[in-house]
């Protein structure tokens, strides 16, 4: 175990168990929804960067319907639960009225960026806009989200590493998800 980790939360062997059952449940779900129409209009799953690029990379490689891939960055600033705050800082480059569209996150804390996300992308007139976060933190949770697929759910305020989650810029590429020493958090 990395020496700055206090506690694994979950283990590289329950995130791959977790994210291929997500993978299967979408692709059922979009198999049920949209049938041989996923051919000519595969899935959009847009990953929002950094953070989710891990968790998407292993999420698409469990679908088994056509999938595109997308980047958006949101960044919000401070604790502040105000929209006004959350700004987008690398947009799609393709249209996507019509399409049926997949948000992937790492996770899902005050919920303000996925709240201006999908007020964004609705704006756009997609045919659907569905969530897929692998961490739900639901003690700062301050704008009512809607997930539609979970991976796991975070009951405690706790500050997590790994799997794609960072702390200024690190831990990103930890294969499980943690809880970083106290030691190792500048005050
Ligand atoms: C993190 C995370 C989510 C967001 C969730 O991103 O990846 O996008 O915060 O927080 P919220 O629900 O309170 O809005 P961050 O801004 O740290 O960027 P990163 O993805 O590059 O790590």
């Amino acid at each position: 175990m990395h020496n700055k980790i206090e506690r694994i939360l979950f283990t590289e062997s329950q995130i791959a168990q977790r994210v291929r059952e997500l993978g299967e449940q979408i692709s059922r779900d979009y198999e049920t929804l949209l049938g041989e129409k996923l051919s000519r209009e595969p899935l959009l799953a847009i990953g929002l960067l950094r953070g989710a690029v891990i968790f998407l990379a292993d999420l698409a490689r469990a679908m088994k319907i056509p999938v595109e891939l997308a980047f958006m960055a949101i960044s919000s600033y401070g604790a502040s639960t105000s929209p006004s705050e959350v700004r987008t800082v690398k947009d799609l480059e393709i249209p996507v009225a019509g399409r049926h569209i997949l948000i992937v996150e790492d996770i899902v804390d005050t919920g303000q960026t996925l709240a201006h996300l999908q007020e964004l992308l609705q704006a756009r007139h997609p045919a659907s806009v569905k969530i897929c976060a692998l961490l739900d933190k639901i003690p700062r949770r301050a704008r009512t989200v809607s997930i539609d697929y979970v991976g796991f759910t975070l009951a405690e305020d706790a500050f997590v590493v790994g799997y794609g989650l960072d702390y200024a810029e690190r831990y990103r590429n930890l294969p499980y998800i943690a809880l970083l020493k106290q030691s190792a958090i500048r005050s």
